[in-house]
C-alpha cells in the first residue's frame, strides 16, 4: 500500500472512505469530526446519539455520505477512553480499520493526524498510525495459486494534514515506512517454508540488504567454519544436506573507530530436534526457528535505510537441525570456537550451540553491546506466555535501554533473573558445560549457557520463542510471523542516536 501525505482538510477530501478517530465518552464533537458532522447534516451526531457508536477501542462504524461530502464513506474509528489511550491502542485501531476497509474491498482511504493524541510523542504518533495500518494489512501470499483474484488489497492511504504539520509528518511517515518494510522483510523470511528459506537463501537475503550504502556482507561457508573451529555450529549442521552459513552484515554509519552494537540472531531454518527428535505435532512451526536471524537482518536494513549515525553488525548462524547418519548425538563433546568444551545432552538444545560460536565471533568486534535474539526455549512460553519476550543479561544499563525501547514499540519484554546459582545447572561432569540443564528454569539455564561466550561486553539476550509466531490474529499481527524485535531493535538504536545528540 502506498502512503501519501497531502496538505488540506479531510472534509474536502475525495476518497472512498475517510477515517475519523473519536475517543469514548467525548460529549462534544470537535475538530474534523465537528466540521464533517455539520457539513453532512449531522450524520455522525445522529449515529452517536442513537448509541450506535460509543468510541470503544477499535470500534468501527462505516457511514455512507450520500453526496454530502466529497468522500463516499466515513469510517468512524473508536480510540477508547482518552485517559487510557496509548500508542499500542493507536496501532491496534488503525490496523483494525484498515483491515475492515480492505474487507469491504475498498482500495483507498484518507485520514488526518492529530499529533497530540499521545502527549509528548508527536513522532511516535505518526509512526504508530503507519505501523498499525501497514502491519495489520500484511499478508503472505506467494504460494497461493488458486483464487488469487479473490485476494483483497488496499492500494493507497492518504494522510491529509494542515500546512504547519506537513514537514514533520512527511518525514516521520518516511521513517515509519522504512521500519515497516524491515518488519515485512523479516515476516516474509519467517513465513517462507524451510524448503525455500534454507541457510543459503538466508545468505542471499543478507546480500540483498548489503546493496545499501555503508552495508557489507560476509558469508562463511562450511570449509571456512571448519578452518576457524566453529565446531558447535558445525555439529548442529552435520545431520543436514543444506550447507550451514555464518552470515555477517555490517553497517558502518557511525565513526570508523567507534565500536559497533552487535546483534546476533538464531538462524535455525528448520529445527526437527535432531536425534533428540521433536514430536510430530506442530513441528511445522519450527520453520520459524530463524525468526531471531530474520529480525536482526531487518534491524540492520532499517538502520541503514534510516542512515543512523552508528555502527551496527548482525551475526546470524544459519543451519538446519536434522537427524541422520552423520548427525551429532547426545553424549558428543564439542570444542566450540571459544575453545570451551560442551557436552551435548540433548540435540534439540541446538540454538545455544550455534549461538555460542556466533557470540564468540561477535565479541571479537569489541562491541559496545551485544544483543542476541532467539526462539530459544519452549520453557519461555511456559513461563511468560505466547506474547512476551524473555530478557536476561549482564548489563543493567543495556537492559534498561531495551525496556525503554519496548515501552514505545509495544513489544512486551519481561526480565528473568540470571543469578549465579543458575550457572551450576549447566556445569558438565566431563566437559566445561552441558547444553541442557534439565527441566527447571529452562529459559534461564539457556541464557546462563550463552553468557559463557560473550566475554566481558555488555550483553542482553531476548528469548522470542513465544511472540515470534502467532496462531491467532492480533490487531496488527495477522496470524503467522510477527517480526517481533525488529521495531524494538530499531527503536533501541534510534534512542542511542537521540541520546548522543543531546
Ligand atoms: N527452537 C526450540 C524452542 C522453541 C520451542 C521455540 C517452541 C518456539 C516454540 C529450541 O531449539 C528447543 O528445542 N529448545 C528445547 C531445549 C531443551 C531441549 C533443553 C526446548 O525448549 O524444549
Ligand atoms: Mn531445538
Ligand atoms: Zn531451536
Amino acid at each position: 500500500m502506498k502512503i501519501f501525505v497531502k496538505k488540506g482538510m479531510l472534509a474536502d477530501t475525495k476518497s472512498q472512505a475517510i477515517i475519523l478517530t473519536l475517543f469514548e465518552g467525548s460529549r462534544k464533537l470537535t475538530g474534523n469530526a465537528l466540521e464533517i458532522d455539520k457539513i453532512s447534516g449531522g450524520l455522525i451526531s445522529e449515529l452517536i446519539g442513537n448509541g450506535d457508536f460509543e468510541g470503544k477501542p477499535s470500534q468501527i462504524s462505516v457511514i455512507y455520505t450520500r453526496g454530502n461530502l466529497p468522500a463516499q464513506r466515513i469510517a468512524l474509528l473508536g480510540l477508547g477512553k482518552q485517559n487510557e489511550f496509548n500508542l499500542e491502542k493507536l496501532r491496534a485501531a488503525f490496523a483494525t480499520v484498515m483491515r475492515h476497509l480492505r474487507g469491504l474491498n475498498i482500495k483507498e482511504a484518507a485520514t488526518s493526524l492529530n499529533l497530540n493524541l499521545v502527549a509528548g510523542k508527536k513522532e511516535h504518533v505518526v509512526q504508530a498510525v503507519i505501523e498499525g495500518s501497514l502491519l495489520g494489512l500484511y499478508q503472505y501470499t506467494p504460494y497461493k495459486t488458486v483464487g488469487r483474484e479473490d485476494l483483497k488489497e488496499m492500494d493507497e492511504l492518504n494522510i491529509v494534514v494542515a500546512d504547519n504539520d506537513f514537514s514533520l509528518i512527511e518525514a516521520e511517515v518516511k521513517k515509519a515506512r522504512i521500519i515497516v518494510d524491515a518488519v515485512y522483510f523479516a515476516r516474509d523470511m519467517i513465513s517462507a517454508p524451510s524448503n525455500e528459506m534454507t541457510p543459503s537463501n538466508m545468505a542471499q537475503k543478507a546480500l540483498e540488504v548489503a546493496r545499501r550504502k555503508n552495508v557489507s556482507c560476509k558469508v562463511f561457508d562450511k570449509d571456512k567454519m571448519k578452518e576457524m573451529g566453529m565446531n558447535a555450529l558445525l555439529a548442529v549442521a552435520s545431520g543436514s544436506h543444506q550447507e550451514p552459513k555464518l552470515i555477517i552484515l555490517e553497517y558502518w554509519g557511525g565513526r570508523k573507530k567507534e565500536a559497533p552494537v552487535v546483534l546476533v540472531g538464531k538462524g535455525l531454518t528448520f529445527d526437527s530436534g535432531g536425534i533428540s527428535i521433536k514430536p510430530a505435532e506442530k513441528m511445522d512451526e519450527m520453520k520459524t526457528d530463524m525468526s531471531g536471524g530474520a529480525a536482526v537482518m531487518g534491524a540492520v536494513m532499517a538502520a541503514a535505510d534510516l542512515r543512523l549515525p552508528l555502527n551496527v553488525v548482525a551475526v546470524i548462524p544459519a543451519t538446519e537441525n536434522l537427524p541422520g547418519g552423520s548427525a551429532y548425538k547426545p553424549g558428543d563433546i564439542l570444542k566450540s570456537y571459544s575453545g570451551k568444551t560442551i557436552e551435548v545432552l540433548n540435540t534439540d538444545a541446538e540454538g545455544r550451540l550455534i549461538l555460542s560460536d556466533a557470540l564468540t565471533y561477535a565479541s571479537e568486534y569489541k562491541p559496545e553491546a551485544i544483543i542476541d535474539v532467539a526462539t530459544l526455549t519452549g520453557a519461555c512460553i511456559i513461563a511468560l506466555g505466547d506474547d512476551v519476550i524473555g530478557m536476561m543479561g549482564t548489563d543493567e544499563k543495556l537492559k534498561k535501554e531495551i525496556d525503554k525501547a519496548a515501552q514505545n514499540t509495544g513489544e512486551l519484554v519481561w526480565e528473568l533473573p540470571l543469578w549465579e546459582s543458575y550457572h551450576e545447572l549447566i556445569k558438565s561432569d566431563i566437559a566445561d558445560y552441558k547444553n541442557a540443564g534439565g527441566r527447571s528454569a529452562g529459559t534461564i539455564t539457556a541464557a546462563a549457557f550463552l553468557s559463557k561466550f560473550v566475554g566481558d561486553f555488555p550483553w542482553a539476550h531476548l528469548d522470542i520463542a513465544g511472540p515470534a509466531w502467532t496462531t491467532k490474529d492480533k490487531p496488527y499481527i495477522p496470524k503467522g510471523a510477527s517480526g517481533v524485535t525488529v521495531r524494538l531493535l530499531v527503536e533501541f538504536l534510534r534512542n542511542r542516536v537521540r541520546k548522543s545528540r543531546v
